[in-house]
């Protein structure tokens, strides 16, 4: 399975960044019930998360209560590829989604459809250069793709 270490120094209002199947955000309120006292308690200092997802849980918790490492599985690679592109090239990412962001902007409708489609097939022939095992540049503009297809389905559907 793919894992995310983390050490949780601080967050500030992250959220999750992809609207992942199954998310979990209209449910938090009511997880919070069932969430160990422990937790509430600060003595809960290591939270392993086995189907992080979109991280909606894992967001919440790390925000609300203290906890001093997180570690986040999935066994989607794609996934976790977006995850440690964040934490290891945040700036580069940036940039790119940026870039992406101003092209976007510029087209028309019909244009914008026509670069949903571009990115769709530049993601899936990049799949097969992919070392999902080490983190490489190629992992940034991987990342950026998956994110902006994600808006995209969303906004175009
Ligand atoms: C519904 S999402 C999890 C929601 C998330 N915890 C949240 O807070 O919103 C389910 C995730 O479980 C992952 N998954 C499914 N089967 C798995 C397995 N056997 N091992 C690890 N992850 C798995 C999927 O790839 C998917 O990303």
């Amino acid at each position: 399975m793919t894992q995310l270490s983390l050490v949780m120094v601080e967050t500030r209002q992250a959220k999750p960044f992809l609207k992942w199947a199954g998310g979990k955000s209209q449910l938090l309120s009511q997880f919070e019930n069932s969430y160990p006292l422990e937790l509430k308690q600060g003595k809960i200092k290591r939270y392993i998360e086995p189907f992080v997802g979109g991280g909606a849980v894992f967001f919440e918790v790390a925000q609300k209560y203290e906890i001093g490492a997180a570690y986040l599985y999935d066994v989607n690679p794609e996934l976790i590829l977006v995850y440690k592109t964040v934490q290891k090239a945040p700036e580069k990412l940036i940039e790119q989604l940026d870039e992406i962001a101003t092209r976007y902007r510029a087209l028309t409708d019909d244009g914008r459809k026509s670069f949903f489609y571009e990115i769709r097939e530049r993601y899936n022939l990049q799949r097969h250069q992919i070392d999902y095992r080490h983190y490489s540049p190629a992992w940034i503009s991987r990342a950026a793709m998956l994110t902006t297809l994600f808006v995209f389905y969303i906004r175009l559907s």
